[in-house]
């Protein structure tokens, strides 16, 4: 008898053995981790390290996927276990056959099949392999709940998921998200710009519209970092026009034309004076068609910001025209309006690089209206956060000296100005049916109303449930905020961006909107933070019982969230140093302007970017 041939096998047997063994213990070992994985809930916004309330936040899906996953790894992992145990005990059953007739050896040796063994040492490594894949898949996920989703240029998640591509500085021109999500190293700007701003009037209060308010905000910000401003813009004589103590800011004033816009060939020359004197303009932005695009053409250190435009402007005529009374002419701009659309469509892009104010325009613009999207920015409106911010006593003073009782439990607060387009025609008839047919609500809530308006002295007619406080100065309005639960906003206007919104969320106030794109798609973006409502009178009841029965803690977490994300993307210093750097990008400082459009992206704990 060939003594190698059993030795061969002694060794066989035992490695098959130990092999066994092997995969039962790491198998063993990955089921139990993947029971635990199981056992976590992914959709806990606590389990998120990022901000939940972002766009970027995983969704759902990608939690179902998660639990398939760890599923299918689990099944995987057992199924091989159980092969793998199931070939030992054939091996051991062999073993024992064998030390029953033969004697015992000091080497356990086997007869089995090793065709049969083969094949299942085989299924058993697939199981494994197997179960390895549906965990790295399961861990992909995992990284996305916790990061953000990979689809939406999260940086933090990317570095994560490949670790090679950490760092990687992005071109900002083609930033697909808003600006607001990045962040700009405060102070002091790398470079100080000669910056032109044409805009069709200038604020003298504060209680200016939304394309004012901006331009007042963002200039006065950028002049409070030194840049040179001049502002080229009209005025009607017999009106003052407010002054500012800082020497780096100019005002170029003109007459009105007949229909109020600037006189372009006016204001062309007081700018060429302008860029002939010391030094030429590095950059000129024009609010709205402030520079026609007649003027606008071949300057690529040119930027627009646009503040509502046609195609936002059809949701609202449809609006209008769904709560037009029979009395009421129909409106003609529904018709005319796709004719606006088509011209903006065909003159937009004459002006070199475009802002959009909210998520929602800049995607039309890239879509509807063609233009490339390395010309289109989003950065949305920043409101001052050093007036707008929460303070509990000052609410509860501003409360108490209107008189308003404890035993109100819910304070809705309107501001702006009280027309019709801001859909206090629908707010009206709301609240009025439902003070008429629940006596509990009636008894618990109180509306404020701060602005002016024909429907100030409407809403008086609602009794004393409405308290009409008239325009409030910027000061007051602070106070104001800090007073009330929640913020209504029943505007009809789906063009631009709202600021009372971002104001109310800086004080750290719940906001309760029109569910128009603007606003679901860049400030309410989910229930978190707030409510939305179709504007119909049915739809706004329905979503002012439900705040109402959410009531106030509800609302006053609902509020902090509020507050976070306005901190992170909506302050005035923000917007300022996100137009900064695009400024600086599109200047036309050949050497540098490269760079500045270059946005390195930092790890860890220093979230401060540098430039290249
Ligand atoms: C001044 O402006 C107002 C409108 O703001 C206008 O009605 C008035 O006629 C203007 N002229 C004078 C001299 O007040
Ligand atoms: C401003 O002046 C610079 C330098 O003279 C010139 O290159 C540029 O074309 C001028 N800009 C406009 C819009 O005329
Ligand atoms: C008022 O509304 C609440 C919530 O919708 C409801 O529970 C209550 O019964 C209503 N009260 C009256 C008087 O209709």
């Amino acid at each position: 008898m060939n003594n190698s041939v059993p030795r061969q096998k002694i060794t066989t047997t035992s490695i098959h053995i130990m092999a066994l063994d092997g995969i039962v213990n790491v198998n063993s070992l990955f089921t139990f981790a993947v029971f635990l994985g199981l056992a976590w809930n992914p959709t806990d916004p606590n389990y998120s390290l990022i901000d939940t309330t972002t766009t970027c936040a995983a969704s759902l899906a990608v939690a179902e996927d998660l639990v398939s996953f760890h599923v299918y790894s689990f099944s995987s992992f057992l199924f091989s276990s159980l092969v793998a145990s199931g070939l030992k005990q054939a091996i051991r059953t062999a073993k024992q056959q064998i030390g029953d007739t033969a004697e015992v050896r000091s080497v356990p040796s086997a007869h089995v099949n090793t065709k049969l063994l083969r094949v299942g040492i085989l299924a058993s490594a697939a199981g494994s392999a197997l179960g390895c894949v549906f965990l790295m898949l399961a861990l992909i996920d995992l990284v996305q709940i916790k990061l953000g989703t990979l689809s939406c240029w999260s940086w933090y998640s990317l570095a994560a998921v490949c670790p090679l591509e950490k760092n990687q500085p992005i071109n900002l021109l083609s930033y697909p998200s808003a600006w607001n999500h990045l962040s700009f190293p405060s102070k002091p700007p790398p470079k100080l710009l000669k910056i032109a701003l044409f805009v069709k009037k200038w604020p003298n209060r504060y209680q200016a519209g939304g394309l004012e308010r901006h331009a007042l905000t963002l200039h006065l910000a950028l002049a409070k970092r030194g840049h040179e401003l001049h502002i080229f813009t009209t005025t009607s004589s017999n009106s003052s026009f407010p002054r500012y103590p800082m020497s780096n800011l100019y005002f170029h004033l003109s007459k009105p034309t007949a229909a109020g816009y600037l006189d372009q060939a006016l204001v062309w020359k007081q700018f060429q004076t302008q860029n002939s004197t010391r030094k030429p303009f590095d950059v000129i932005h024009t609010e709205s068609v402030g520079l026609l695009h007649t003027r606008s053409r071949k300057l690529s250190n040119l930027a627009v910001t646009w503040h509502g435009i046609a195609y936002e402007a059809i949701h609202t005529d449809i609006i209008q025209e769904l709560l037009r009374t029979p009395e009421e002419a129909q409106a003609y701009a529904l018709t005319e309006r796709a004719v606006k659309i088509v011209e903006e469509v065909k003159f937009f892009p004459s002006y070199a690089h475009h802002v959009a104010t909210s998520d929602h325009s800049g995607d039309v613009l890239k879509r509807i209206y063609m233009i490339p999207e390395e010309r289109v920015h989003v950065i949305l409106n920043g409101v001052d956060e050093e007036i707008f911010k929460p303070d509990v006593a000052k609410g509860k003073d501003f409360k108490q000296k209107l008189g308003i009782l404890e035993s109100r439990s819910l304070v809705l607060g309107m501001a702006g100005r009280l027309v019709k387009d801001k859909g206090h025609p629908i707010m009206f008839e709301a609240l009025k049916q439902m003070f008429l047919e629940n006596s509990t609500f009636q008894g618990s809530v109180i509306v404020l109303v701060a602005g002016d308006g024909p429907w100030g002295a409407r809403y008086k007619d609602l009794g004393t449930n409405l308290l009409v406080l008239g325009p409030l100065d910027q000061a007051q309005l602070a106070t104001f905020y800090n007073a009330i639960d929640i913020f209504v906003n029943p505007t009809l206007r789906a063009q631009g961006l709202d600021h009372t919104l971002l104001e109310a969320m800086l004080s750290s106030k719940p906001v309760m909107a029109t569910r128009v794109a603007s606003i679901t798609g860049s400030v309410i973006i989910g229930p978190q933070v707030g409510y939305t409502f179709s504007p119909t009178i049915a739809s706004l009841k329905k979503a002012l019982y439900g705040v109402w029965e959410d009531g106030r803690g509800v609302l006053q977490k609902k509020g902090q969230v509020a507050r976070e994300r306005s901190l992170e993307l909506f302050t005035a210093t923000k917007m300022a140093a996100a137009y900064e750097r695009l400024f600086l990008c599109i200047s036309n400082d050949r050497e540098n302007s490269n760079d500045y459009c270059r946005y390195q992206p930092s790890s860890g704990e220093n979230r401060d970017p540098h430039y290249m």
